[in-house]
């Protein structure tokens, strides 16, 4: 069988670990051929790809990034796009099925390019911020957790020198896993997320009993965290100290909302990208590895439609429709195991 490889969406330390499960199984056990696509699904729609063998892929899985590149190009978009077009590529080409590797807008059009075009898809799941339902845990996001926790215990010494309050802002556009498992292996005194809002004086709360004890505050906030009152938060965005409109994030919004309640000096410190780059862990090149390996297993069995997934420690095959038909959100008991310790 011939297989094409893409990677899509925001990049993830693990990619490279999944292409290589791929097709170290698929070359040494069944006799694929590969080929992967450029840039997402730009290359697969201008038909732009690059041979992968078992010497391509050597000593790729401690590699962050992916060598095939990544892009947000919607493959029903634009000429070339749609599912004829794609077939039509795919057969001059030669190739039998495809391998999406991506979230919740590449797992959507893979689904639809299944459902709609006929056309032979098996989806990996990938977000650093383990947002996809139908698996337990992303590759990635374990990475990223290790990231902003480093970046938690560097924030406490520095807060603890100056008594300031340090407002720590991790990725997490929709749900809160980052900021709810680096803020608990941080020790926060404060986790923000997207499920639960909270009112500004509730965070000053937390914030005044650290400082009553003498500590310095760290408080852990997701990018899409807010205020239980927003509007009241952007009459706070006023002008940074060269008298520019503040046009940062949740967490620049925050510290001088705390600053001004509390009159506990306050930072915010964004970990942004840093959080996606660089090598994975060992966690994460075993779980991409290991669902590499799964997505050719699936393309032998000819499970058009299926993604592979982690269900407890075994990786699993469940349908796309099942991944992309909701948000994995933080429930309320395991936000609420962590507030016990706010404060
Ligand atoms: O979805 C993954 C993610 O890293 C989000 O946490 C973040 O909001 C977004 O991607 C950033 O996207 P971009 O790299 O396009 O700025």
């Amino acid at each position: 069988m011939k297989i094409g490889i893409l990677t899509s969406g925001g990049d993830c330390p693990g990619l490279n670990a999944v292409i290589r499960g791929a097709v170290l199984k698929g070359d040494r056990v069944y006799g694929d051929e590969f080929v992967g696509f450029r840039y997402g699904w730009r290359g697969v729609v201008e038909g732009d790809m690059v041979p992968l063998d078992r010497h391509t892929v050597r000593g790729l899985s401690r590699q962050g990034g992916t060598i095939l590149g990544s892009s947000r190009t919607n493959p029903f978009e634009g000429e070339g796009g749609g599912p004829e077009n794609i077939q039509r590529m795919m057969d001059v080409n030669g190739i039998d099925a495809m391998i999406a590797i991506g979230g919740e807008g590449t797992l959507t059009a893979a689904r639809r390019l299944v459902d709609e075009g006929g056309i032979n898809v098996i989806g990996v799941p990938k977000t650093i911020d383990n947002d996809l339902a139908a698996t337990d845990y992303s590759f990635g996001f374990d990475t990223a957790v290790e990231i902003a926790t480093e970046a938690i215990d560097r924030l406490r010494t520095t807060a603890e020198s100056h008594q300031r309050c340090m407002i720590v802002e991790v990725m997490g556009r929709h749900v809160g896993w980052i900021a709810l498992h680096s803020g608990m292996a941080g020790g926060a005194h404060a986790i923000l997320i997207p499920e639960r809002p909270q009112s500004i004086e509730q965070i000053c709360e937390w914030v005044l009993h650290v400082r009553d004890r003498g500590r310095a505050p760290v408080v852990v906030v997701s990018e899409g965290f807010h205020l239980d009152t927003m509007e009241e938060a952007h009459s706070h965005k006023g002008l940074d100290a060269f008298n520019r409109p503040r046009l940062g994030g949740i967490g620049e919004l925050l510290a001088p909302m705390i600053e001004e309640r509390t009159g506990i000096e306050s930072r915010a410190t964004v970990i942004g990208h840093i959080q996606r780059g660089g090598v994975p862990s060992a966690y994460d090149r075993v779980l991409a590895t290991r669902l590499g390996i799964a997505a050719v297993d699936a393309a032998q069995t000819r499970q058009w439609g299926s993604m592979v997934s982690l269900k407890g420690t075994d990786v699993e095959i469940v349908s796309i429709a099942d991944a992309t038909g909701g948000l994995n959100t933080v429930p309320d008991y395991r936000y609420d195991e962590a507030a016990v310790l706010f404060g």
